[in-house]
């Protein structure tokens, strides 16, 4: 493991925060006993404890077994039928929340639209019967490329409602991107926008789309919202306005029921390599596990406001802006542009005006805060923030004690929270009023999840010792398979530690049993809270016809927590110069999005490889970190590479 300088700077870190009494007095789990008790209770019988949750929820047929096991292929609620979109809405319908904000929304330019749960009750069924019209069945999938606005939401909440299966790209990917996931989930619909703003410009969704599904032979036809006005080219026979077809739609829609085991959605996310896997997530342990970690570690009550500053296009936004959240009957802020616009306090301007209780944002935002200043927050009342949240990559203590003295008021509890794509909710997490927290750590597993930190051979590590985060059992909201490639899911996620879920972190858990995540210890990078492979980005610089041969890793960036370093050789005709790195850079966002554009590109005429042709992506993480090489470098094919890099960084 290459992280052992982390390992140190954090052992440094000894202060305790104790649960604030007030705060722990009204909370859903009231102290460290409580939460031990659950934590018992879920060990002796798991499937008990997850059934007892489970019954909070709206169930058209009961299930006949809870978990059936057939490693790593996991069913949770056997038999079961439910329907998530009627847990989140038409469930809270029945009740006095009818009329109750479901989602506050607030536009960049600074319009803003409240829709209740009777509202967004309407907007999904009208949303699902246009699907519906267009061809849209049950178990189809429906493509989602759309900035964040309320249509957004009430497209997958339709997906949902009908079985359709759903598949965000994140409006920052390019149309390459979109175009490779919209293929390989064989979408039969694309929902999106004529535009979306960002950062005062506009950017072009529909433009991008049109590129994509060009080469999308399963694509039948185009659901467009109009956002921005922008002048949008028009496929007649394929595109349609939302605003046309939602018009005439009936706004009754029953939630179909469907089985516990419906896929109800489809999320990409990196590898270091293949392409970008299809993480496959279904309908009733999802729904479960999402409900029940937003009711302990959000302390959700329904004088709450809570605002996650997630993009719906990352698994946060999908897991808590809007089903964890909504089947709790809280209500969700959600917000469309950038942080920093038109100034750098939007955030603190939204949870002003709206009165947000509790904020959930990722450790990158928070560093950009404090670059930003501390003079931003403090022009706004913070005072009904009750909780604070962090999620995407472990939060330096430094940054934990800005939130906590600038955002929090010393008053609110932090909770940092660990969990993936894959694993669909929140697994290792503060519950606010029950958990000491230590600036830097993640702190304990939620009840029913065995946490172990083992060794290569998968034996478990002592107190304060470094190895690989695993999971010995299954849990409800866990990924089912990789979309089309069950063999991929077996060999990249249960057998580097025979018969339990490699998260791919290393981490180390201290003597009271906490747990601090160290990083990946493959090569995927993480930059601003999201994982990117090395994969995509190599191969969309060697796409470039100057360049033979790349290479991209990750080193250490003060607010980005990673940035990416890209290693290119040339083909033999081309010069290296700064025009040519500007060149590579903008071919990256091109070819993937802006987020993923390599912060510096470093020339090179050979990369170091083992003697079988493997570029060891180690050795030169070393290098972009200004670090001394440390590991092992006897299978390096040619050990001048090397030095020849170092010798072109003096
Ligand atoms: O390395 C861990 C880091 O982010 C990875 C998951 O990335 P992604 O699937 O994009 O999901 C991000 C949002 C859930 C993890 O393998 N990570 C996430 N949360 C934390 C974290 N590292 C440390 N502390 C966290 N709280």
């Amino acid at each position: 493991m290459s992280s052992s300088d982390q390992i140190e700077s954090l052992l440094k870190e000894g202060r305790v925060f104790e649960p604030n009494p007030d705060f722990a007095a009204q909370a859903h789990v009231k102290s460290a006993a409580e939460r031990e008790e659950l934590t018992r209770a879920a060990r002796e019988d798991p499937e008990k404890f997850w059934a007892g949750i489970a019954g909070d929820l709206h169930w058209f047929e009961p299930w006949s077994e809870v978990l059936e096991w057939k490693v790593p292929f996991a069913k949770w609620f056997v038999g079961g039928k439910t329907n998530i979109a009627y847990n989140c809405i038409d469930r809270h319908c029945e009740s006095w929340r009818r009329n109750k904000a479901a989602i506050i929304w607030e536009g960049e330019p600074g319009d803003s639209r409240v829709l209740t749960f009777a509202d967004l009750q309407r907007e999904v069924s009208k949303c699902a019967n246009v699907l519906k019209g267009m061809g849209v069945e049950k178990g189809d999938r429906v493509g989602v490329y759309m900035p964040m606005i309320p249509e957004l939401a009430i497209t997958i909440l339709a997906c949902a409602r009908i079985g359709a299966t759903h598949s965000v790209v994140f409006g920052g990917f390019s149309s390459d991107a979109l175009r490779d996931r919209m293929n390989d989930a064989e979408a039969k619909v694309v929902v999106t926008a004529d535009g979306g703003f960002r950062r005062g410009g506009v950017v072009d969704l529909k433009v991008n789309v049109d590129k994509a599904i060009d080469e999308c032979p399963t694509v039948e036809s185009v659901l467009v919202v109009r956002r921005t006005d922008s002048k949008v080219a028009w496929k007649e026979g394929r595109d349609v306005w939302w605003h046309d077809r939602m018009a005439e739609a009936d706004d009754v829609c029953p939630a179909e029921p469907l089985d516990a085991e419906h896929p109800l959605f489809i999320l990409y996310t990196s590898g270091t390599t293949g392409k970008p896997k299809g993480v496959v997530h279904t309908t009733g342990g999802y729904m479960v596990h999402t409900y029940a970690t937003s009711r302990w570690v959000f302390d959700l009550k329904d004088e709450d406001t809570y605002f996650c500053s997630a993009d719906i296009g990352w698994v946060t936004g999908h897991s808590y802006l809007v089903y964890g959240i909504l089947a709790n009957g809280a209500t969700s802020v959600m917000y469309e542009g950038a942080p920093n616009y038109p100034e750098p306090d939007r955030f603190w301007q939204i949870i002003d005006k709206y009165g947000v209780s509790i904020f959930y944002t990722a450790p990158t935002a928070i560093r950009s805060f404090i670059k930003w200043g501390s003079e931003w927050p403090r022009k706004y009342r913070l005072d009904r923030l009750r909780l604070l949240g962090t999620v995407g990559e472990p939060i330096n203590p430094e940054a934990w004690m800005w939130y906590h003295r600038e955002i929090g008021h010393e008053r609110c509890p932090i909770v940092d929270t660990w969990w993936q794509t894959e694993t669909g909710g929140i697994l290792v997490t503060p519950f606010p009023g029950a958990t000491p927290t230590k600036p830097g750590s993640a702190t304990l597993p939620i009840p029913g999840l065995e946490m172990e930190v083992v060794d290569k051979d998968g034996n478990k590590v002592g107190a304060n010792q470094g190895g690989f985060l695993v999971i010995r059992r299954p849990w409800p909201g866990m990924m089912r398979t990789i979309y089309k490639d069950p063999e991929r899911f077996k060999q990249q996620y249960w057998s580097q530690v025979e018969g339990s879920y490699f998260t791919g972190d290393g981490a180390r858990q201290d003597e009271d049993g906490y747990f601090w995540i160290m990083g990946r210890v493959d090569d995927v990078m993480n930059v601003s809270g999201h994982r990117l492979g090395t994969m995509e980005v190599e191969s969309a610089l060697v796409g470039h016809e100057a360049v033979a041969e790349a290479a991209v890793v990750g080193r250490p960036d003060e607010v980005t927590g990673q940035a990416i370093e890209a290693f290119v050789s040339l083909e033999g005709h081309h010069q290296a110069s700064d025009e040519l790195a500007e060149e590579l850079r903008k071919h990256v966002a091109k070819e993937i999005g802006s987020f993923a554009k390599p912060a510096k590109i470093r020339f090179a005429d050979a990369l170091p490889k083992t003697r079988s042709g493997k570029i060891m992506r180690r050795l030169l993480r070393d290098i972009a970190s200004g670090k001394e090489t440390v590991g092992d470098t006897t299978t390096l094919e040619d050990l001048s590479v090397l030095a020849k890099l170092r010798d072109d960084e003096e």
